[in-house]
This record gives structure tokens, sequence and C-alpha cells, in this order.
């Protein structure tokens, strides 16, 4: 045996017939199953505070940003932690690469799977040197409204309409999916809807955008990374269900039956229950007050609004021991509905407007870069020779 084989199979090269070396002791290490409750970096982007259900981005409470701010002001604040609340950012072209890439899609596919496509072909057009910069985030953010509406647009035997740079990225965006300019209050809701899906520490994609830039990748690959970690339906992927939700229960005095019922099979009630939430999530509340608001409100918003206390009260009820409170893509489903998106681009339209916060993290992470390696506990089998 070589060397090099020897060590590769383990062997200390003892004469045939020595003791196997002894298993390595157990790992005491502790093991927290999901990552739950262990700190896994430092940011200085957002303040989730569970217990209270507060959201702050750079200190700032969501509710105001909400109400004072825009999405394009909402991204800067992150990328460069300025306030400036009249800070624009149209929505940019779709390089020809990428538009003949969308072209050649099957027309059902996902819109998911069409965003991180082409997320995706935009990186293999751009010069994205290392380290990530604002420029770079703000380009890859202002380019995937643009790539979604194309899609859209596409699968449906439209032509994609080019950005109108006097307009806002909200604004762009709805123009270039439906080509014509949206009225004040849509506009409004979702630009309010962006602002709440823009960043939300380290959830299970922008956690994916950290680790791929870690290891020194570019912010396209973190930002596809992270929409196909967002895809699940336990992270992004609840509003459109949310509605499927309502319509099965039908009406409220269906509602406590179909729950139960529902809970019974083990089903999980879609827009209930956080990782991080123990109180009402603070994106749910604003985006009620939005969804409320609207001219344009679906007219199932009053049924959601009275079977979440059903659901609320039999939530409590199953679970005693685990606070499960209503969730943003709960009262996000009315409020993308209100804008006129059909619920297959739901998933897609919150990863636009996360991308603000997976390109702040690529670019923190960049800023006192470490590669983000864990360990893991080994459970298998231990040492032992091939059979034969
Ligand atoms: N409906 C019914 N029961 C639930 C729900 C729910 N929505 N959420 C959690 N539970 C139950 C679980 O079944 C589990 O019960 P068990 O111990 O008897 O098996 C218990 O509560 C604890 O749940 P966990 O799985 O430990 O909670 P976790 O933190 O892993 O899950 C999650 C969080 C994935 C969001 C979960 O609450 C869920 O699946 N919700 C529904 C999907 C949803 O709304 N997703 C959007 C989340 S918000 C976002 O990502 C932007």
């Amino acid at each position: 045996m070589t060397e090099i084989a020897r060590s590769a199979s383990g062997s200390n090269g003892a004469a045939d017939g020595a003791a196997a070396p002894a298993a390595p002791a157990a790992d005491e290490r502790s093991y927290s199953p999901g990552l739950e409750g262990v700190i896994a970096g430092e940011t200085a982007l957002s303040q989730v505070d569970g217990a209270r259900g507060r959201l702050l981005y750079r200190g700032y409470r969501i509710g105001d940003l909400v109400e004072r701010g825009t999405y394009a002001s909402v991204a800067n604040l992150l990328w460069t932690g300025d306030w400036e609340p009249g800070h624009r950012l149209p929505t940019a072209e779709v390089p020809p690469a990428v538009l003949d890439i969308l072209r050649a899609l099957p027309r059902d596919a996902k819109p998911m799977d069409a965003l991180r496509t082409a997320v995706s072909a935009w990186g293999a057009t751009q010069p994205l040197p290392w380290p990530p910069t604002v420029e770079h985030a703000r380009a890859l953010t202002a380019f995937s409204p643009s790539a979604l509406a194309a899609f859209a647009r596409l699968r449906s035997g439209q032509e994609p309409i080019d950005p109108d740079p006097s307009l806002d990225l909200v604004e762009g965006f709805l123009f270039q999916l439906n080509g014509q300019r949206p009225d004040p209050g849509t506009t409004r809701a979702l630009d309010a809807y962006f602002v709440v899906g823009a960043e939300h520490g380290f959830n299970a994609s922008t956690f994916t955008a950290r680790v791929i830039t870690s290891t020194r990748s570019d912010i396209a690959s973190a930002v596809a990374g992270a929409i196909g970690t967002m895809k699940g339906p336990l992270h992004g992927g609840a509003p459109s269900e949310v509605v499927d939700q309502l319509a099965k229960v039908g009406s409220v005095d269906r509602a406590e039956a179909w729950i139960r019922a529902a809970l019974d099979r083990g089903e999980r009630l879609m827009g209930f229950g956080h990782r991080v939430y123990r109180a009402y999530d603070p994106r749910a509340a604003a985006l009620r007050t939005v969804a409320e608001s609207m001219e344009r409100k679906p007219d199932w918003l009053e049924l959601a609004i009275q079977v979440e206390d059903v659901a609320l009260r039999l939530l409590a009820e199953r679970h005693p021991e685990r606070a499960l409170k209503t969730n943003v893509e709960y009262y996000a489903a009315p409020v993308l509905q209100g804008v006129g998106l059909t619920p297959d681009l739901f998933p897609a339209t919150f990863s636009l407007a996360r991308h603000a916060g997976w390109t702040a993290h690529a670019l923190e992470q960049a800023g006192a870069n470490r590669l983000i390696r864990p360990d893991v506990r080994y459970i298998g089998p231990s040492e032992r020779d091939l059979p034969g």
C-alpha cells in the first residue's frame, strides 16, 4: 500500500491483526436541527424581534418605512445605510441574450424557475468581479422586475415592454407587466408590499445568499441560489396557497369545521406560524392595513379577516406550547391579488422585493468575509472494513 492509499484508507500501517482504531468519542457539541436558535452571523441590516413582533431596518420601524418610504429608498437604505426618501430606482433593460433564454422556456414554466434562470443568465452577461458593490446590487435589483414582466408577457403570447426610465421600480414593473401605467393607489399598495418584503434577517434564502457570497462567488450566483431557496412552500410559496385555502374554506360558517379537519390531517395552515415570530408578524399587520385601504381589494378579503380569527383560536388550542400567529404571507395574498397579479406570480414577486435584502447581505458578507462552513455531526457507521 502506498503512503497516499494508506492515509486515504485511514490505515496506520499497523501489522495485520492489530486492533482497529477506536471510534472517535461522541461529539458533545450542541446541535440544533434547522439551526433554530443558533446565531450564525452578525448583521446591521435588520432586527427581527420575534418575541415582541417588531421589525427594524437599520433601526427604523417597518411601519414608518411603509408609511414614509418607497422601495427604492428602502433598498438604498439597506445597501448604503443612508436614508434618502427621494431616492429612485427605475427598472433596467433585459440583455438580448437573457431575453432569448426567456423566449426558449416552456410557456408553462413556473415564474420562479424563469426568474432564477434569468438571474443566472444575467450573471453570465455581466462582469461581476469580487467584491460585490452597491452598483452590482442596484443593477441586479433593477433588472429582475423587467425579466419577470418579460416572461409573464411571453408566456401569454405578448411581446416584452421596454423599461420606462421615468417610472420608479414598482410602477415600472407593473407597466412592463400590463402595458399600462397603474393608478397611484395600486402602485402605492405594491410598493408597500415590496418594502415589507425587502429584508428579514437570516431567513433561509438570505442565508443561502450569504453562504454563496462567502465563497467569493458573485452577486448573481448568490441571488439565483436565494431564489431557488425561496421557491419552497415553507418559505415563499405560501401566499398563493393562502388563496387556495380560502377558496376551499368557502364561507366563514364552514371555517371551523374545515380548519379542524385540516389540522386533524396534519396539514399546515398557510399564512400562519413562523420560525422566529411568537407575536403577530408586524409585516402582516402593515399589509392588512394596506389591503383594507385598497380601492380594488379582492372580494375574499372580508372572509380572510374572519377566517384568521378562527384559525388563530384553533391553532392556539392545538399548539398551546408554541405561539402560532399570522405571518406576512396571509395578508400578502390580498395585496398581490388586489394589484392584479395572478397567484402563480406571487412567489416571484416576493423574490423581486427580497432582492434588496439579499444583495445588501451579499455586500455585508463580503465586507467582513469568512467562508461559511459549519461542522456536521456524523451519525453513520463507525470505521469498518469493506466486505470481501
Ligand atoms: N399550521 C398548523 N400547524 C403548524 C403551522 C401551521 N401553519 N406551523 C407550525 N405548526 C405546527 C407544526 O406542525 C409543529 O407541530 P408538531 O410539533 O405537532 O409537529 C409545531 O407547530 C411547531 O412547528 P415547527 O415545524 O417547529 O415550526 P417551524 O419554525 O419549523 O416552521 C413555518 C415555521 C415553516 C413557517 C411553519 O409555521 C409553516 O409551515 N407555516 C405554514 C407555511 C407558511 O405560512 N410559510 C410562510 C412563512 S413566512 C415566510 O417565509 C416569509
